[in-house]
C-alpha cells in the first residue's frame, strides 16, 4: 500500500528521539523532544539535529552554540511529551515540567538529570532543508548512568529508551538480537 509521502517518517520508524536541552544568552534553560536525529561522523564524532525555524531550540543553539542531546527513558516519557507543549519564552522549562537540571561537562547547556545518557554537542553549521534546518554539531562529551552498560556494551533492557513512531505512539527498545556473521 502508499503511504502519504509527507508521513514518509512514520515508516522510518521507530527513531531515535531524545530531549534536546540549550539555554538562551540570558542563561535561561529550555527544552524539546525531537526524533529527527542521527549520527553523522564516528572520526570526529557528528551529530544531525533537524529542527522547525520556529523552535526555541533552535534560537537557542544560535545564540549560545551548544546544546545535550539527553536519551529519554520509558518512564519519562510525560514529561519529555510536556516539554513539546508551548511555553514562556523566558520561562524554565526544564523546571516547569519538574525536571532537574544537571551541570555538563564542556557545554553551558545543561544535561537533564532524569535522562540516562547525555552527548554534549557545540554547533558546527546548519543548513536550510526543506521546511526544516539541519543542524550540524560535533560531541564534546558523552555519558550515561552506569547501569545501562552491562559488561562493556550498552544494554537497551536497562535504558528502555523511547522511539518515536509519530504523534503520541512511541516504541520501547528492549530485546537485542545478534546476527551469525
Ligand atoms: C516525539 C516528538 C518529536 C519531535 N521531534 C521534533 C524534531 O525532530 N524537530 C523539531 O523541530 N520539532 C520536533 N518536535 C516538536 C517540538 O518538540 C515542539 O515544537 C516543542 O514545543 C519545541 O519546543 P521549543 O520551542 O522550546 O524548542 C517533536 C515533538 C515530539 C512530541
Amino acid at each position: 500500500m502508499d503511504v502519504q509521502p509527507t508521513t514518509f517518517y512514520e515508516i522510518m520508524s521507530p527513531r531515535c528521539t531524545a530531549l534536546i536541552s540549550t539555554r538562551d544568552k540570558n542563561g535561561v534553560p529550555d527544552a524539546a523532544p525531537y526524533s529527527f536525529i542521527t549520527p553523522v561522523s564516528a572520526n570526529p564524532p557528528m551529530v544531525l539535529i533537524s529542527s522547525a525555524p520556529t523552535r526555541r531550540t533552535l534560537a537557542n543553539i544560535r545564540e549560545t552554540g551548544e546544546f545535550v542531546i539527553n536519551m529519554v527513558p520509558e518512564s519519562m516519557l510525560d514529561k519529555m511529551m510536556a516539554c513539546a507543549k508551548p511555553c514562556p519564552k523566558d520561562k524554565n522549562k526544564i523546571a516547569a515540567v519538574g525536571l532537574t537540571e544537571k551541570k555538563s561537562n564542556q557545554v553551558k547547556a545543561p544535561s537533564i538529570q532524569e535522562c540516562v545518557a547525555w552527548i554534549e554537542c557545540r554547533l558546527e553549521f546548519e543548513k536550510e532543508a526543506g521546511d526544516h534546518i539541519l543542524v550540524v554539531a560535533r560531541v564534546l562529551n558523552a555519558a550515561c548512568k552506569a547501569e545501562i552498560i552491562k559488561g562493556d556494551q550498552f544494554e537497551p533492557a536497562c535504558a528502555k529508551p523511547v522511539m518515536h513512531i509519530r504523534g503520541k505512539r512511541f516504541a520501547v527498545a528492549e530485546r537485542v538480537v545478534v546476527s551469525k556473521d
